[in-house]
């Protein structure tokens, strides 16, 4: 499919028209619009103030869309372990974007804080497109990849606009599946939370 055009961060891919892209299009789709955005807040100080919170949007509804819809069906087609690491990845920038949220992004520390999401989110955006989606596309037919394609944009529709403190037990118990973490149904919020920290290799 296209690259999407300047300025688009959160319509989905899909409103251009064409055929329907299958769920592999959509994910690097996003990952291209979050690195765009990434080189913007890098480089242009003056529009900080306006973009992190579109990207940090961007980045808690495509990361809360994988671990609802994509990486347990990863999980399902025999790539667990690549699932766990991205997993990890994922608490990870949640705890720098949220970090980043309560600064100025005039101050020195946004710029210090911005500098280590954007390495890691990097990073987990390449791994993901090396690891986890080559292997999906590998083991799952177009179909399938197509229909999931269509999950992963619902769900990423209801989380736009959502923050961290607005994560359910119920996603909070889906990072734990996804990181294969024994007993998490038998953990209040706060013992799941307190574990999901844990792993969060920063
Ligand atoms: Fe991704
Ligand atoms: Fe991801």
């Amino acid at each position: 499919m296209s690259a999407p055009r300047g300025g688009y961060a959160l319509v989905a891919p899909t409103a251009s028209g064409g055929p329907m892209p299958d769920v592999v299009d959509l994910i690097i789709s996003d990952h291209r619009e979050l690195q765009r955005m990434f080189e913007v807040l890098r480089t242009d100080r003056s529009k900080r103030a306006a973009m992190a919170p579109v990207m940090s949007t961007l980045l808690f509804a495509h990361s809360r869309a994988e671990e609802s819809e994509v990486y347990p069906r990863a999980r399902d087609a025999g790539v667990e372990e690549d699932v766990e690491h991205s997993q990890k990845e994922h608490l990870v920038a949640d705890q720098l974007a949220e970090r980043l949220t309560g600064l100025d992004p005039e101050s020195d520390e946004f710029g210090e804080v911005l500098d280590e999401l954007v390495h890691a989110v990097t990073h987990h955006l390449e791994e993901e497109e090396e690891t986890v989606l080559p292997h999906m596309r590998e083991r799952m037919d177009a179909d399938s990849l197509q229909q999931l394609g269509e999950r992963f944009l619902a769900a990423r529709a209801e989380h736009l606009g959502d923050q961290p403190d607005d994560m359910t037990r119920a996603e909070l118990e889906q990072q734990a599946r996804n990181l294969d973490l024994s007993r998490s149904t038998q953990r209040s919020k706060a013992e799941l939370k307190d574990a999901l920290e844990d792993e969060a290799e920063l």
